[in-house]
């Protein structure tokens, strides 16, 4: 049987969504990661699908179910990421929730890395990642509204503030994670858009979510 067409504000319109970490392999049996859970990225994706949208969720490694009603694309390096994001497009919006490793590993093996006798430790040489946002902002199909995230630990509003300008993004969603909020269930931020900050009292991941797509649904539909 055919699913009924969904309804609700975005009914007809197709959002991106990148969460979760990503791992830079060092060897087969060893890589570089980050402290992502994933958790708000998915809380968004699903967000976004109980809005009508249909929603494209590239994730990094977590351990989370999909979202009822989104579409899930599992990769698992930055480089990865790039190219599942490019083969989604085009969409009405992205929302690009993802910590991105900036660094992958240049001369990764395909042998794993075994001690020496000498005790002298490998050197780990990095290369910058493909910045994915800068890149989709710049694509020639560049969604109509695309928010970034930014985790800050100190200055939060005007680090954000200067990295919307400089990603030259619509919104940046500025996540204070000098506290517990890395893997937790609740976050505060501070939307940032052209008009300034609007800062949201600390909330259940969940509720950050559900505003988060409403401010969305307002802009797109
Ligand atoms: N981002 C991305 N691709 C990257 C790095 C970051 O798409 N290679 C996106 C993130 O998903 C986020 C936004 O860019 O939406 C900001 O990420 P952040 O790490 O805060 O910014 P950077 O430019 O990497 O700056 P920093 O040196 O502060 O890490
Ligand atoms: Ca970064």
């Amino acid at each position: 049987a055919l699913a009924p067409a969904p309804a609700g504000p975005l009914a007809g319109r197709h959002v991106l969504v990148t969460a979760g970490p990503t791992h830079e392999p060092i060897d087969p049996v060893r890589y570089i990661a980050n402290r992502s859970s994933g958790k708000q990225g998915f809380a968004i994706a699903g967000a976004l699908a109980a809005l009508g949208a249909r929603v494209s969720l590239v994730a990094g490694p977590v351990t989370l179910p999909t979202p009822p009603g989104v579409t899930r694309i599992d990769v698992e390096t930055a480089r990865q990421m790039a190219a599942a994001v490019e083969a989604a497009l085009p969409a009405d919006a992205a929302v690009m929730v993802a910590a991105v490793a900036d660094w992958h590993v240049a001369d990764a093996t395909g042998q794993k890395i075994k001690k020496r006798a000498d005790g002298v430790p490998p050197a780990i040489a990095l290369a910058e990642n493909p910045d994915i946002l800068a890149t989709l902002v710049r694509s020639a199909r560049r969604p109509a509204l695309v928010v970034g995230f930014a985790a800050e630990t100190q200055d939060v509003i005007a680090l954000a503030t200067a990295k919307r300008v400089r990603k030259g993004c619509d919104w940046i969603v500025a996540n204070d994670v000098s506290g517990d909020v890395m893997g937790g269930a609740d976050n505060a931020i501070h939307l940032i858009t052209e008009d300034g900050a609007d800062s949201w009292p600390q909330l259940p991941k969940a509720e950050v979510a559900t505003r988060l797509a409403a401010r969305i649904a307002e802009a797109i539909a």
